[in-house]
């Protein structure tokens, strides 16, 4: 069955040309929302994503926006509404990230991981909650990482980054709350079939309790539990096969 609160929504997934933005607005689209799949340098696997949810009878398009630009969610949210209507779901996940050392991070590095991961992130919450909080209904789920609680093994300009999410999303649950919209971040950690592995998936597996790398799936799972739930605001939560608090 469809989910009452999910069916007939608008959704803006961004990075839904990577692994776990795939996923979760497949599990979006499943649930009979409408789906804008952003993407930023790779437009093909986003096209083809939408594709294939048009193809199963659901709303999808592909729209591309380079988030380091800090005027591309103004035009991101405009044809996303242009093309399928108000936003009710932002899923902020879009991210970027490379391995560096504390020593070898750049200032640039550190600006531009801000930029995608954070900045990117309020700018498209700050044009779509009006919105949502005019029409009393609104989901905003930020993409976080196990580095933004531990540090992670990515780089400063990564865990910085993503730690920011949490304060921003504290901030803005609780602007929010009593206006029918959540505000949530998840912290996964080392998943496979994305490009976002920082190393080789055997010897990062043996870092994790659970003794694998998690799935796209698992963490689209979560996503879609947290955003069909009215009840669940302000948090950040792990999906990391318990590296965090350990
Ligand atoms: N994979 C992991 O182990 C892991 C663990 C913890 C958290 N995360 C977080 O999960 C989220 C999704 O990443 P993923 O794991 O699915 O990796 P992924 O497959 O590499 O996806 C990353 C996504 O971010 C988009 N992106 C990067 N730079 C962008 C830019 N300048 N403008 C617009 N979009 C941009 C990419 O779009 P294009 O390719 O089209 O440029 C891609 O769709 C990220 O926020 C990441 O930090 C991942």
């Amino acid at each position: 069955m469809l989910d009452p609160a999910l069916n007939d929504r608008v959704a803006l997934v961004t990075g839904a040309s990577g692994g776990i933005g795939r996923a979760i607005a497949r599990g979006l689209a499943a649930e009979g929302a409408a789906v804008a799949c952003g993407y930023g340098a790779n437009g093909e696997p986003a096209q083809r994503l939408a594709a294939e949810i048009v193809d199963g009878g659901g709303r999808a398009v592909a729209l591309g926006a380079d988030l380091r630009d800090a005027a591309a969610g103004e035009a991101l949210v405009a044809r996303t509404r242009s093309e399928l209507g108000e936003i009710d779901v932002l899923v902020n996940n879009a991210g970027l990230g490379s391995r560096r050392t504390w020593e070898e991070t750049t200032l640039d590095e550190f600006d531009e991981a801000y930029a995608v991961n954070v900045r990117a992130a309020f700018a498209l919450a700050q044009l779509t909650l009006p919105g949502m909080r005019d029409r009393g209904f609104g989901r905003v789920l930020m993409m976080s990482s196990v580095a933004g609680l531990t540090g992670g093994i990515v780089g400063p300009h990564y865990a910085a980054a993503k730690s920011a999410l949490h304060g921003l999303t504290h901030f803005l649950a609780g602007r929010l709350a009593g206006a029918g919209v959540t505000v949530n971040a998840l912290a996964p950690a080392l998943v496979k079939d994305t490009g976002m592995l920082p190393g080789d998936p055997g010897e990062l597996a043996r870092r994790i309790p659970v003794g694998r790398l998690g799935r796209p799936g698992e963490v689209a799972d979560l996503a879609l539990a947290v955003l069909r739930n009215g009840y669940i605001t302000s948090q950040v939560i792990s999906v990391d096969g318990g590296m965090y608090p350990h």
